[in-house]
């Protein structure tokens, strides 16, 4: 029978989602995203080629596969086009294999403007950091039942009847609250009547295209954008982004029942990185040449792929893992990067926190809670050995089987696979998740 299975960023986003996607696609027929829009940065590396995604799901560099993008996620149509323009630059041929639902809400200039505005509003210490992309004010249209969604896009009359109602409210919110300029309405109403024809084909049924696919006997893989910690619910609220990106969401965000997710596979980086604001518990500074902190920013190259921030970096938090086992019911768990602690004299698990004088084993809900725990760390021996593409758990050091096994326990979820390098061969499997 057909195997489905979800897979989702266990801390803060840019685990390595997309390059375990694309590894994994070689054994599906359909990649779709469920949640999240533009915000996404998900590197591929295959052969001397590196293709940095934000809303095509990863299975596009797979002849033949085909990407769906559900209606959890928000859609910047100029940004899709110009991400599919450019992987037609680079050889790949997106648009036959692209499918968009029609429930997807539109991301609009406004929204951007709104975003950025607000940010630069707030002070220092309230800042979410967010990517000025205009997710968030697009999915609190969605939730105020004011979205224009792609399925408005076909009717001119009652496009333009709807946007002009929308940006009245959105330009007077723009002036007279964030003292910013509005947004032009004849301008957003042409281009985006124009940018419908081109993406016009692409819009199809999801739900029922995902069940012909399983129907039809295709693996699907629901790819997940952002992590647990990130979720509007289940995150550092307010320091999250404006979706649900756990597991359940994939049925959600694109019109399947829940029995159709089949297992779910929990990326997790060997150490921890956030971008943006936000507390950080098991955090490391990163500026001093030699120290740990530093090491994995720079040989991890810990660098946000849509804004070019530096990611803040950190110490593996088992306590944070406990948390994101249980609100995914993850299956199994693919620890990428461990290349990046080679070299590491010793390794650090953060295994539990003191708070308030108590000590808790498991990620607190709230924000200002999490800001409190003091990271209560076990040390462990590092391995000198490179770890960089190998292939096979026997070829590991001692040390490094060691610390997987540690953290196998810890987060008393199976490591079923290991990844040592960006390109998608540099993995090893210990369990096939399609064969589970
Ligand atoms: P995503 O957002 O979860 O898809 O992750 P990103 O693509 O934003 O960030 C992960 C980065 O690490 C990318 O540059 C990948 O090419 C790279 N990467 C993924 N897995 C590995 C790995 O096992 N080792 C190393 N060294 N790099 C990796
Ligand atoms: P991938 O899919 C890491 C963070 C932003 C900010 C917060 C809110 O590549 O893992 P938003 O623009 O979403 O309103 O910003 O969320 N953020 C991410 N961090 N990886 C991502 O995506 C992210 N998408 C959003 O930095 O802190
Ligand atoms: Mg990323």
């Amino acid at each position: 029978m057909a195997k489905n299975i979800v897979v989702v960023g266990t801390q803060w986003g840019d685990e390595g989602k997309g390059k375990v996607v694309d590894w994994l696609t070689e054994q599906a027929g359909g990649v779709v995203r469920f949640q999240g829009g533009h915000n996404a940065g998900h590197t591929l590396v295959v052969g001397d080629k590196t293709y940095k995604l934000n809303l095509v799901p990863s299975g596009i560099a797979r002849p033949g596969v085909r990407c769906y993008i559900g209606n959890g996620v928000v859609l910047d149509i100029a940004h899709l086009l110009g991400e599919i323009a450019q992987l037609e630059a680079g050889g790949i041929e997106a648009r036959s294999r692209l499918f968009i639902s029609p429930g997807c809400p539109l991301i609009l200039p406004y929204h951007a403007a709104l975003d950025q505005a607000r940010e630069a509003k707030k002070n220092a210490a309230a800042k979410i950091g967010t990517t000025g992309k205009g997710i968030g004010p697009a999915y609190e249209d969605k939730v105020a039942r004011r979205a224009l969604r792609v399925y408005d896009l076909f009717n001119r009359a009652h496009l333009a009847e709807k946007l002009a109602e929308v940006m009245e409210y959105h330009n007077f919110v723009l002036t007279r609250f964030l003292d910013a300029q509005p947004v032009d309405y004849q301008k957003t109403l042409d281009e985006t009547l124009e940018r419908a024809e081109a993406i016009r084909p692409m819009v199809t049924d999801i739900s029922a295209a995902l069940y012909a696919a399983h129907d039809a006997g295709q693996n699907l893989l629901f790819e997940g954008a952002q992590g647990t910690l990130l979720d509007i619910d289940h995150g550092t609220y307010p320091f999250v982004t404006s979706s649900n990106c756990v597991a359940g969401q994939a049925a959600a965000g694109s019109g399947v029942g829940p029995g159709m997710l089949h297992y779910v596979l929990g990326i997790t980086k060997a150490y921890c990185t956030r971008v943006g604001g936000g507390p950080f518990p098991a955090e490391l500074p990163i500026e001093r040449e030699g120290t740990p902190g530093y090491q994995m920013s720079r040989k991890g190259r810990e660098f946000g792929t849509v804004t070019g921030r530096a990611r803040r970096c950190g110490w593996f938090d088992a306590a944070l893992l406990a948390r994101s086992a249980r609100i995914n019911g993850l299956s199994g768990l693919c620890i990428t990067k461990l290349d990046v602690l080679d070299g590491l004299s010793e390794l650090r698990i953060c295994t539990a926190y003191r708070l308030d004088g108590k000590i808790i084993d498991l990620f607190p809900i709230g924000a200002d809670e999490v800001a409190r725990c003091e990271p209560i760390f076990e040390t462990l021996p590092g391995w000198k050995e490179s770890t960089y593409g190998l292939t096979r758990w026997e070829d590991l050091p001692d040390n490094a089987r060691a610390y997987l096994d540690r953290l196998e326990t810890l987060c008393q979820t199976p490591v079923d696979l290991i990844s040592t390098g960006p390109e998608r061969q540099e993995t090893i499997v210990r369990r096939n998740p399609f064969a589970v």
